[in-house]
């Protein structure tokens, strides 16, 4: 951990570091299997699906970039590299070779909601270590992850 003026206790700032870590990860593994779900989609709903995709990367990238800064701020070091991203997300890994629409979209939903469960416990981690601003942001990610998860949800659902 680096120095820093911020007035949190430093194990505090240690452990949420950790805790936004974990989550930049998954999240970072899951835009990599919405661009890839986006570029190889096939079937009857292609273009909806092929859109769909992107813009739930697009609301999603953000967070990821909110997220990292969060870990500096706290005197933290970011984990962005490839190879810290792929030992760091607790993601099942994305079925590299799938190309229809509807198992795209199952896949997807199931990475969404555990990311989303995951990110809702960091919220209570954060209200444990008093850390309201991390809390506050994992907040905000948590609502966009709800809506990603309706948004593909819906085209699993009858009613
Ligand atoms: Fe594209």
């Amino acid at each position: 951990m680096h120095d820093t003026r911020n007035d949190l206790p430093a194990n505090a700032r240690a452990s949420m570091a950790a805790a936004l870590n974990a989550r930049l990860a998954g999240l970072i593994d899951l835009g990599l299997a919405l661009k890839h779900a986006h570029w190889n989609v096939k079937g009857p709903h292609f273009i909806a699906l092929h859109e769909l995709f992107d813009e739930i990367r697009g609301t999603l990238d953000p967070h990821a970039d909110d997220l990292a800064e969060r870990v500096t701020a706290l005197g933290g070091t970011a984990q962005g590299t490839l190879q810290q991203v792929a030992s760091g997300s607790a993601l099942a890994p994305f079925p590299a070779e799938e190309t229809d629409g509807m198992i795209l979209v199952a896949e997807l939903a199931d990475r969404v909601a555990a990311l989303g469960k995951s990110v809702r416990a960091g919220i209570t981690e954060a209200e444990d270590a008093g850390d309201a601003g991390s809390a506050d942001l994992l907040t905000g990610l948590s609502r966009a992850l709800d809506k990603a998860l309706w948004l593909l949800e819906a085209h699993l659902q009858k009613r």
